[in-house]
């Protein structure tokens, strides 16, 4: 049995149409981090207040360890259910020092326990010393690894973060999800982050739970999710694709669309001949000669790459132009014509 199993988990609130969490199932093993990932108000929070018990299913279960937290039966609070919580805000208490607000959790220890614990957190996060001072003599980054420190001291089995890094700059952001990651490895903690930001999902994750309405749409390694997306859904929200219906070849190895045959990376499994495909734009590669060739519409500068639009085929079957990334180094202009030939590794079938 996993560590962690939430099965057929649902939270239908009054009065709304649809379940805000929709008979999920998920099974998370020991040490693992996981990130949930999907747009507003896809349940992703929902999800995680139900796993700390702030939230009351409407049906399912919830396993953590051996044991049952709840069921139709059960109903562990969220005091007993070894669960660290890190909010969004961080919710320090401001009138309390950073000592006293990790303490804070510990009622039950001894007044020198819960100061070695403090000082044995505080040195985890790299905050060693700053135990006397208040949370607005602490950047961002530090009040969220406070928080973190926080959520650890009573030893959690599990630590849930929602959103950890919506409240911080580009910068930081990147030096928390790397700090982030180290801590809850060196504490050997299971962990789920909520996050809407793919960037920081395939940056701390081993693997993604992509949701959408209530649903879970895939679970995949960073990875697998992005060169193998499942749906189109996923395709467009991981990353940037371009999708495009065609016909699957006899040899179930091609597919042919408006921008001529396309290679797939391996034989198709799906039983149907009318299908989808993802081609994502860095699998486009610019060649002289390439197999396939447009007008260019549109050059947008990336920084690390140029974006550019490229229309193909024939212009009335082509609703959208593809997208293509080109090295920074090479001229594009509006107008011309490019050709490229396209990685199959980066070409996906997908469900509608
Ligand atoms: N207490 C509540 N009462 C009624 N509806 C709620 C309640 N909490 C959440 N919802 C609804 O449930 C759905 C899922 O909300 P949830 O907060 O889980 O989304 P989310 O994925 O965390 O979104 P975000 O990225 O914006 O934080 C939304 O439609 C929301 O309006
Ligand atoms: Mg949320």
């Amino acid at each position: 049995m996993s560590f962690i199993q939430l099965s057929q988990l649902t939270k239908a609130f009054k009065n709304a149409e649809t379940p805000a969490v929709n008979q999920i199932d998920l099974k998370i093993e020991k040490g693992e981090i996981i990130t949930l990932l999907g747009p507003s108000g896809c349940g992703k929070t929902t999800t995680l207040r139900m796993l700390a018990g702030f939230e009351q299913p409407t049906s399912g279960s919830i396993y953590i360890g051996d044991r049952v937290v709840y069921d139709d039966r059960t109903y562990i609070p969220p005091e007993k259910r070894g669960i660290g919580m890190v909010f969004q805000d961080y919710a320090l208490f401001p009138h309390l020092t950073i000592e006293k607000n990790i303490m804070f959790g510990l009622n039950k220890w001894s007044t020198r326990a819960k100061k070695e614990r403090a000082k044995e957190v505080l040195e985890l996060v790299g905050l060693d010393g700053y135990g006397k001072r208040y949370p607005n003599e602490l950047s961002g980054g530090q009040q969220q690894r406070v928080a973190l420190a926080r959520a650890l001291a009573p030893r959690p089995h599990v630590v849930l973060m929602d959103e950890p890094f919506s409240n911080l700059d580009a910068g930081l952001r990147e030096r928390m999800r790397y700090d982030v990651t180290t801590i809850l490895r060196k504490a050997d903690k299971t962990a789920i982050i909520v996050t809407h930001d793919q960037k920081d999902a395939f940056a701390v994750s081993d693997r993604v739970v992509v949701m959408n309405e209530g649903i879970i749409q895939q679970i995949a390694s960073p990875r697998e999710m992005y060169r193998c997306p499942k749906n189109c859904f996923v395709a467009q929200f991981v990353g940037k694709t371009n999708l495009l219906t065609g016909t699957l070849c006899s040899d179930m190895k091609h597919v042919d669309t408006y921008i001529g045959r396309v290679s797939l990376p391996e034989q198709s499994q799906f039983p149907v001949e009318d299908v989808r495909i993802s081609i994502r734009p860095e699998g486009c590669r610019l060649a002289e000669n390439g197999m396939y060739s447009g007008r260019v519409e549109r050059v947008t500068y990336g920084g690390e790459y140029q974006e550019v639009e490229v229309r193909l085929g024939d212009q009335n079957v082509s609703s959208q132009p593809m997208v293509v990334y080109a090295p920074i180094e090479q001229e594009i202009e509006v107008g011309s014509v490019i050709s490229f030939d396209i990685t199959p590794e980066l070409v996906a079938l997908v469900e509608a």
